[in-house]
This record gives C-alpha cells, sequence and structure tokens, in this order.
C-alpha cells in the first residue's frame, strides 16, 4: 500500500535511500572490494571482455548512458549504448568476447528481451541487471545482477532507475577491479562514496519543498529545457522524460554543448531551463562550459533552474533558482542530481492534475514491441 502517501510514487520517491542502500548490500566487503560471485560470470571471462553494448528502454536506457561513462573510465573498455527497439534492426557486431548488458525494472520488456535474445544468438553474453525475481529477462540471460529496490507500482520509473545507477556502477567498478586497471586507488575511493550515497540521497529529499514550489509556479508552461553535459546530459534527458510522462509538457533534454548548433534557437523570454551542473571539483572544464552555457541562454531570456553542488559558488549569478545537491563525485553525481527532477514532475503532475501513478497511454511494462 502507499504507506500515508498520497500516490505511489511519493512513496517510491522517498524510499530511494533504502532501495540505494539494499542494492549495495553484501556486494561490498569488509575489506572495500566487490564481491559480485552471484553473476556467475567468471573473473577470467570478464577479462576477456573486449566490448560492452547495453540495451534497454526509457529511463532503463538512460541508467545505460550513464554507465557508458562509467565503465570506459574505470575499465578502458569500449562501451556501446542502444536502445533496445533499434538495437537488432541494425544487424549489430557481437561475438563470444562481447558482454551486453540488458537493463529493465520489470524483466518483461519485449523489446529489451528481442534484443538479449539477437545478441545470444550473436554468440554474446549476456548480464541482465534487473529488479524483478524469476522474470523473463533474466531468465534467459546468462547471468544477473538484481536491483533491490523492491517492487515499483508508479508507472514512471524512480527508486528502480537510482538502483539500475547501483548495479552499473558495481558493474563497471567490478570490471574494473578484476580486470586490473590504473584506476585502482580511484576504484577504492568510489567503492567508499558509493557505500555512504543512500544518506546523500537521503539529505536531498529533505531538502525538495522549494523544488515543489518552484514546480507549482510553473503549471501554466507548455515547454521546459533540460541541459547537461558528461553524466548530466543523460539525468537532462531523464528530467525530461519525466515531465513528459507525468505532466503531460513539452520537454526536451541537450547536450549543453549542442545548444550553439541548433536548440538554442527555442529561447525565449522566461522559458524555464533547468541545468544540471557538473561539480566544479574534478572536470573542472566541464563546470566553466555549463557556466558559460547558463551565461548564453540568460542573455537570451531563459528562466535558469540550477542544479548545482553544496558551495558552488560560481553559478550563483546565473541562476534564477537553485537547487543544491551535496558534493559528490563526478561519475556519480546522476544518483542525487536526479532526486529534484522526480519531484519536480511529480509535482507538476499533481498541480496540473494529472493522475501521478497512471499517467495516460502508458502501462508499467510494455510486453509487446
Ligand atoms: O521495465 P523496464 O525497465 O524494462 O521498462 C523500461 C521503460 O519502459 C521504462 O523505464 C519507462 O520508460 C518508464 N515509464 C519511465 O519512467
Amino acid at each position: 500500500e502507499k504507506g500515508g502517501y498520497d500516490y505511489f510514487m511519493l512513496k517510491e520517491i522517498a524510499e530511494q535511500p533504502k532501495a540505494v542502500a539494499d542494492t549495495l548490500l553484501g556486494r561490498i566487503d569488509a575489506a572495500g572490494s566487490l564481491t559480485l560471485d552471484e553473476v556467475r560470470i567468471s573473473a577470467s571471462e570478464l577479462r576477456e571482455v573486449d566490448k560492452v553494448v547495453i540495451v534497454a528502454c526509457g529511463t532503463a536506457f538512460h541508467a545505460g548512458l550513464i554507465a557508458k561513462y562509467a565503465i570506459e573510465h574505470w575499465t578502458r573498455i569500449p562501451c556501446e549504448v542502444e536502445l533496445a527497439s533499434e538495437f537488432r534492426y541494425r544487424d549489430p557486431i557481437l561475438d563470444q568476447q562481447t558482454l551486453v548488458i540488458a537493463i529493465s525494472q520489470s524483466g518483461e520488456t519485449m523489446d529489451t528481451l528481442m534484443a538479449l535474445r539477437h545478441a545470444r544468438e550473436q554468440g554474446a553474453r549476456v548480464l541482465a541487471i534487473c529488479n524483478t525475481n524469476g522474470s523473463t529477462i533474466p531468465r534467459e540471460s546468462d547471468a544477473v545482477l538484481y536491483t533491490h529496490a523492491g517492487p515499483e507500482v508508479a508507472v514512471a520509473s524512480t527508486k528502480a532507475f537510482l538502483t539500475q545507477l547501483v548495479a552499473c556502477y558495481l558493474v563497471a567498478l567490478y570490471l574494473g577491479q578484476v580486470r586490473g586497471t590504473k584506476w585502482g586507488d580511484e576504484i577504492h575511493a568510489v567503492i567508499r562514496d558509493l557505500a555512504h550515497i543512500g544518506g546523500d540521497v537521503e539529505r536531498v529529499l529533505e531538502t525538495m519543498e522549494p523544488v515543489r514550489e518552484l514546480a507549482r509556479s510553473l503549471v501554466h508552461k507548455n515547454t521546459v529545457l533540460f541541459l547537461g553535459r558528461h553524466v548530466g546530459y543523460p539525468v537532462a534527458l531523464e528530467g525530461a522524460l519525466k515531465l513528459k510522462e507525468l505532466a503531460y509538457m513539452h520537454a526536451e533534454g541537450f547536450a549543453a554543448g549542442e545548444l550553439k548548433h541548433g536548440p538554442i534557437a527555442l529561447i525565449e523570454d522566461d522559458l524555464p531551463v533547468v541545468v544540471v551542473v557538473p561539480s566544479p571539483r574534478g572536470r573542472s572544464v566541464l563546470h566553466d562550459k555549463i557556466v558559460s552555457n547558463m551565461q548564453e541562454i540568460r542573455a537570451r531570456g531563459a528562466r535558469t533552474i540550477v542544479i548545482a553542488e553544496e558551495g558552488d559558488e560560481a553559478v550563483v549569478p546565473y541562476a534564477d533558482h537553485l537547487i543544491r545537491i551535496p558534493a559528490t563525485p563526478t561519475l556519480l553525481q546522476p544518483l542525487v542530481a536526479t532526486v529534484p527532477l522526480q519531484v519536480f514532475a511529480c509535482e507538476l503532475a499533481t498541480a496540473r492534475g494529472n493522475e501521478v501513478d497512471q499517467p495516460r497511454n502508458l502501462a508499467k511494462s510494455v510486453t509487446v514491441e
């Protein structure tokens, strides 16, 4: 049941710190290394992998896009991410050394299932990241890493997404661990950060009232744009998808660097633009670039809604609305940056009188191609 919440979606958003912690449970040993024996792909098989291909749909696809950054950075194995519905129709190049990762909350999405069947026919090994025990996708895969989000009832995926991210990070770090990379120290530090990230998600949830207020004030808008760079780009896509499916508004996510190649023509007076700002620490060049993107769109009238790390003062002059998130290592930032976007979309849907848990025209699991 809804446990005192008006909607399952609100309950599931609130459950995210626990879902994240549960997905890590038992997978980090006392020495701070990963133990993923349950995956049942041997270390020697993982050492042979020369390409990773991720297939998924919707929100799970966005988790895959983020996973690519982590996998390529920590393992140096090339990684492609493809919409499951497109995958098999382009005759993809796969063999025994390809690791295909199929990400699905329900485990019943037909597009993803058909993609993994195709991959296995070509000899590739398939690892499922799934939230539903015994569902078809893990049953037909060579191996499975379950997300422990618990049942997700609302059509809009929230806690499943965060746990898919955790599972993807675990796979990336594990691949790095068994193969040994020059990032060994970083991998250990990230595992330690991951172990605490549920607390950061909790802190974000405690500060969401201004986000809800802001959402209510935008109820009559027609369009909201979302910008991000690096892992913030898929976060922008996810924010836009949430707003489409829940608020039925025109919402689009862009890579901030693409603005000048077209989308900046959309900017007009008072257009809300959500900007996901990378950490100023670490890859600070990304941060500086997005600050100048904010300057550009604001000069053209955009109303900026800025999601930035605590202590990032450089964004303040360009933010009409500022949403703070805890400082987080760059690759893990989506775990905290996505949460305000979920709350934003949910509140806008409520303000517009939409059915939050059952948006029009959508089903929780899409079992037709
Ligand atoms: O069950 P799956 O993870 O395979 O579902 C994939 C998509 O259908 C799903 O993420 C969909 O996009 C959600 N409604 C997004 O909130």
